[in-house]
């Protein structure tokens, strides 16, 4: 298989842990480039399901080396936690088995307390964020004042550095009505981690160069979507990091000429979680959905937001990511439905848009217009080829590949890595 990048098309949570997993079968290396805890990627494999936060999805199979990279931010006792939980699942991680680079960031405990505080000053415009400190992570990064592993592992550096971020955080916690962090609690916290984290923290970049020279097959594993992505998404309601095709290159130090494919998973609907618009929300099927057991947060545990697949997304998201292939999950999820609904394109001041447009006040007073497809009506659950889905189910992959063109080559048919279903 050539490298591939795997990346969300809509506002996260599309099922990227899923297609990954399924695909690192035939690759050698997964790696994770750009977000950080706030991801939540499930994978259901032999009957178990695994929720993973900042170690790739590809970790579940044998032989294969996992990579953290450089654009990532990493939460040291979060992911400490994230390793024991998988070795009490018999998942054994080696540091031949996981890579993480000496130059991603570290999110710190004030990161957290300043993440909460920031969304409480914000009030009635607060983002929803997943309170795992990714906003205050970033900017730190980006303001030159931030904690990297390679510093993480040296004593006086990591004083030095949580010293810097306290003194700068504090008075943020103080004007949300929080009480200052103290430094030697947080250089505690972070200290007890250093030994257990240093056999896996190498130069990720030179690790997956080699790989690529090496011609061994990589997957890409995006994190969040296209419309939460800093430049490209619904900002300011959008995370903290480039979640489109450039930040798979970014995060992990590799060339443009090394990518040989790029798919988007789309859900066959759309959900989001936390703020912000949504044009083809729908409260009835938001509902239908939760009461099916559908839809609540991989991290957070919130119920999503749901609403019909929206085209004018899917359209950018080609259009940013040169997306060649899409990859459509929970089609199962529309079996019973009598009818479907689809958004081709919407109507802000009585004009047609095609597109997403940048200011937020249009997103969310776009009308979406709909056109409606019947529904198939049957079990798709069950399916193990492609051929097997009835007609009504292809008619409706058809016309999404028509409206977006993109064609739909994989489609997942239920969360179990065995109900993914490849169209020749
Ligand atoms: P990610 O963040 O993009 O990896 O997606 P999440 O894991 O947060 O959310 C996707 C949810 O849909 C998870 O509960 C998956 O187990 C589930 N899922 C993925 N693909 C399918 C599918 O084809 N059918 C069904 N029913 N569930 C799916
Ligand atoms: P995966 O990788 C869905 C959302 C949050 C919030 C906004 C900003 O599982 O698809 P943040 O904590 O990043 O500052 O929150 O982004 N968000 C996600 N929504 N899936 C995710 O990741 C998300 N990561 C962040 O709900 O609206
Ligand atoms: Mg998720």
């Amino acid at each position: 298989m050539p490298n591939t990048i795997i990346l969300g098309t809509q506002w996260g949570d599309e099922g990227k842990g899923k297609i990954v997993d399924f695909l690192t079968e035939d690759a050698a290396v997964v790696a994770r480039a750009q977000g950080g805890n706030n991801a939540g990627h499930t994978v259901i494999a032999n009957g178990t399901k695994y929720t993973l936060h900042l170690i790739p999805s590809g970790i579940l199979w044998e032989g294969k080396t996992c990579v953290i990279g450089n654009g990532v931010v990493i939460d040291p006792t979060s992911l400490l936690a994230e390793i024991a939980k998988l070795k009490a699942a018999g998942i054994n991680i080696p540091a031949d088995k996981l890579r993480i680079s000496d130059r991603a960031h570290v999110t710190l405990p004030i990161h957290r307390a300043l993440d909460n505080a920031r969304e409480a000053l914000r009030g009635d415009n607060a983002i929803g964020t997943t309170g795992r400190g990714i906003g205050p992570t970033y900017a730190e990064k980006a303001s030159r004042t931030g904690l990297r592993m390679v510093d993480l592992l040296v004593a006086d550096r990591l004083r030095a550095r949580v010293e810097e971020c306290t003194k700068l955080g504090n008075p943020i916690l103080i004007a949300a009505g929080m009480d200052p962090m103290e430094v030697e609690p947080m250089i505690d916290e972070l200290a007890a981690t250093v030994e257990q984290l240093r056999p896996y923290v190498c130069d990720t970049v030179a690790f997956l160069n080699d790989a690529i020279e090496a011609g061994v097959d990589i997957l890409f594993e995006g994190a969040q979507g296209t419309y939460l992505d800093i430049d490209h998404g619904s900002y300011p309601f959008v995370t903290s990091s480039n979640t489109s095709v450039g930040g798979a290159l970014t995060g992990s130090g590799v060339p443009p000429r090394a990518i040989d494919r790029v798919i988007g998973v789309s859900k066959a609907y759309t959900t989001r979680v936390g703020a912000g618009p949504f044009p083809s929300e729908n409260a009835a099927f938001s509902e239908y959905m939760h009461q099916k057991g559908l839809e609540f947060g991989a991290t957070t545990g919130r119920p999503r937001r749901c609403g019909w697949l929206d085209v004018p997304l899917l359209r950018y998201a080609r259009m940013v990511n040169g997306i060649d292939e899409l990859a459509l999950t929970v089609l199962d999820g529309l079996d019973e439905r009598d009818e479907l609904s689809i958004c081709t394109h919407y109507l802000i001041d009585g004009q047609r848009v095609d597109l997403p447009p940048a200011a937020i006040e249009d997103l969310e007073n776009a009308i979406p217009q709909f056109e409606t497809m019947p529904g198939w009506k049957s079990d798709t659950t069950q399916s193990t080829s492609f051929d097997d889905l009835p007609e009504k189910a292809i008619a409706y992959l058809d016309r999404i590949t028509e409206l977006t063109g993109m064609p739909v080559t994989i489609v997942g048919v239920g969360p179990d890595r065995k109900q993914t279903l490849v169209r020749d």
